[in-house]
């Protein structure tokens, strides 16, 4: 019989070693980068600050505190609108954190700085469950928020307790009335779970699932539990290490148990069929991130901007935009993240992989296609490939194994802003030296 956990460990094995090269970052000089031809992309707009800082958190987030964070909504609104006079074009905008609702008189002044230069017609913010509370969401309506997201992560009251969110965010029960209670307000409510927490058990997640079926939210992501290892010796203490042998299992439940209701948008977001088109949507190649500790991804080029949050004020005030290092993927890389981000989207168009890459791109992918027809990862047809559930799962960890390369790459550059960030952080730099340069504060 196959070991299946071997062979995953082997792929992502493998994974890690045609990746690692995607964030050997290195110095960039702050100034809007060159606009890439064609379409308009994606802005992500990443607000660092949260109420309590929860032990698993991967994201760049540090303690709210309001003086500063209007400094910074200040701060990003300029960035932005240097973009905008750089030529720039939104499709649409994502806030991202962190948790952008903390500041919801400066987050709705955003958002319509952003509507009033590009005209975007999607916007979606996250937010946590305190939040969901008409004097915040009935201006983001106003606003125009086309899909609100919420972190639930679990409805089991042990395992909110382990995360410290059960002081802070409520109970189970208490969320899950929230969400009831706001369910129809956007056009699209997504909740945010983690599956594969140390002490979660299959019952678990199926109560959650059952729960989450009933609340008449629209759209549901599940993510695996990711570390990197500063999250890591956070998370030890608080609650426990996941343990991946049982990533595969939990997967099934979850796609099984939704799959009635509930098409993949993704390898781990499920929306409410017939809501949103059916139509497969091809991956938003190009995205500026603004922000303190945002990434973006322009033709070829990954950037990334400064974790330092008085640093961030000080470039904006200079004119420069927050970034400090970039990488400019070699053309196989571009391929590979081409390859990543479409399957990851269950579908890689072979017109669109053909128009960005050339025919070299089939040439160049031969064994990493040949792997996806080995595995009966996905379907092949004249338009291109299509991911079974086998290929789904290989695409959710292949992308976790690329986010926990990001926080490799954000605990570096954390710990070099340690004194800002008010939590303990340790220098680790596992990716190389090149990863995080001294001077890219
Ligand atoms: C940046 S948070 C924003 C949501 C909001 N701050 C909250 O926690 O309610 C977005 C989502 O990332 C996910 N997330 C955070 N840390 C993670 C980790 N270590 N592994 C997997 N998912 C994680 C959680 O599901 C969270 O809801
Ligand atoms: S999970 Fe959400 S609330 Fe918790 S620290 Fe991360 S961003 Fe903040």
């Amino acid at each position: 019989m196959l070991d299946l956990p071997l062979i995953d460990a082997y792929l992502l094995k493998l994974f890690r070693f045609r990746t690692r090269a995607f964030l050997h970052m290195e110095e960039a000089r702050g100034t809007v980068p060159p606009k890439p031809p064609g379409s308009a992309g994606y802005l992500y707009v990443h607000i660092p600050f949260c109420e309590v800082l929860c032990p698993f958190c991967s994201f760049h987030r540090v303690q709210h505190r309001h003086g500063q964070a209007v400094r910074y909504f200040a701060a990003l609104r300029d960035e932005i609108r240097l973009y905008h006079a750089a030529g720039y074009r939104f499709s649409g905008v994502y806030f991202g954190g962190g948790t952008p609702t903390v500041e919801p008189a400066e987050l709705v002044a955003t958002i319509d700085v952003v509507r009033g230069l590009f005209g975007v017609t999607e916007i979606s913010v996250e937010t946590n469950p305190k939040d969901l509370r008409p004097d915040v969401l009935e201006p983001l309506r106003a606003a125009g928020v086309t899909r609100l997201s919420v972190g639930v992560q679990s409805f089991d009251d042990q395992l909110l307790r382990e995360m410290e969110r059960y002081d802070k965010y409520g109970s189970g029960e208490e969320t899950a009335a929230r969400i009831r209670a706001v369910a129809g307000m956007f056009p699209t409510l997504n909740v945010d779970f983690i599956f594969n927490q140390p002490h979660q058990t299959l019952g678990s997640l199926e109560r959650d699932l059952a729960i989450f079926r009933s609340l008449g939210a629209n759209q549901v992501s599940f993510y695996p539990l990711m570390t990197s290892p500063t999250v890591e010796r956070r998370m030890v203490g608080a609650m426990g290490l996941p343990d991946q042998r049982r990533l595969r299992q939990f997967y099934h439940t979850i796609v099984q148990r939704l799959g009635r209701e509930f098409r993949p948008s993704s390898a781990w977001c499920f929306t409410r069929r017939g809501q949103g088109s059916d139509e497969y949507i091809v991956a938003a190649d190009n995205y500026v991130g603004v922000g303190s500790g945002a990434f973006s991804y322009l033709d070829g080029t990954l950037y990334s901007t400064t974790f330092s949050l008085a640093g961030y004020e000080q470039r904006i005030a200079q004119g420069l935009t927050g970034i400090t290092t970039c990488h400019r993927l070699s053309e196989t890389d571009r391929m590979r993240y081409s390859l990543l981000v479409q399957l990851f989207g269950l579908h890689m168009d072979r017109a669109t992989v053909l128009a960005q890459h050339g025919p070299q791109f089939f040439r160049r992918l031969w064994g990493e296609l040949l792997t996806l027809r080995a595995l009966g990862a996905a379907r092949e047809d004249a338009r291109g490939w299509h991911l079974n559930e086998r290929g789904m799962y290989w695409l959710m960890l292949m992308m976790s194994a690329f986010f926990e390369s990001v926080n490799h790459y954000r605990d570096a550059m954390r710990a070099h802003v340690k004194d800002e960030l008010h939590e303990p952080v340790t220098l680790c730099a596992p990716l190389g030296p090149s990863l995080a340069p001294a001077s890219a504060k």
